[in-house]
């Protein structure tokens, strides 16, 4: 049965163009890349290796990693070096690091459209520069960490090349080589 022309006009006009990634944080990607690369046969396609929490702004270091499905979303995960995240008080996801779900927009301009209806709806939020895309993160009222995000010029171009060397620098983040390899961000974003 074909789908009927309210529900393609209803699909049409959402903003909200489709699941994005899923996040969540891991204290073992080996183990974590076995089961989603090995067992489930989701390929790595990237693993950034990153010098400086966003959220606090403040020196760490974490890669950050993609696991592509069917469809080109993917499913990420964070591993912090040992001791470098740091756990609060408060029970459950703290932040972006721990668990979220991120949804995909067409541009730039969406994300500024939401920025304000946020703002609007007295919702604090944050705008985050990946490089490879670009991010508002915002808590719905139970607290689940929503990202919006879109693709950016540079999208393809980093994402492919990044495909090249994910299980390299996987391997070497783990071995202890920690340098930063995403060299296109620009962290928060106070616009
Ligand atoms: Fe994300």
């Amino acid at each position: 049965m074909q789908e009927s022309k309210n529900t393609i006009e209803r699909r049409k006009k959402n903003r909200i163009r489709q699941f994005h990634h899923h996040a969540f944080r891991t204290s073992d990607m080996e183990a974590t890349r076995k089961f989603w690369e090995d067992i489930l046969e989701c390929p790595l396609i990237g693993t950034f290796v990153e010098t400086t929490d966003p959220v606090t702004e403040e020196p760490s270091n974490y890669i950050h990693t993609f696991f592509e499905l069917g469809d080109g979303t993917a499913l990420a995960f964070f591993q912090f070096q040992e001791g470098l995240y740091k756990e609060s008080a408060i029970k459950g996801p703290q932040d972006p690091f721990d668990h979220h779900i991120a949804l995909e927009v067409e541009k730039k301009e969406d994300i500024f459209a939401f920025k304000e209806r946020l703002e609007a709806a007295g919702y604090d939020h944050m705008l985050i520069d990946h490089g490879y895309c670009y991010s508002i993160y915002a808590h719905d009222p139970n607290g689940m960490q929503i990202e919006l995000t879109t693709k950016v010029p540079e999208t393809v171009e980093i994402m492919e090349k990044h495909a090249k060397t994910a299980h390299e620098d996987l391997k070497k983040w783990l071995e202890g080589v920690t340098e930063a390899n995403n060299k296109y961000r620009r962290m928060r974003d106070k616009a």
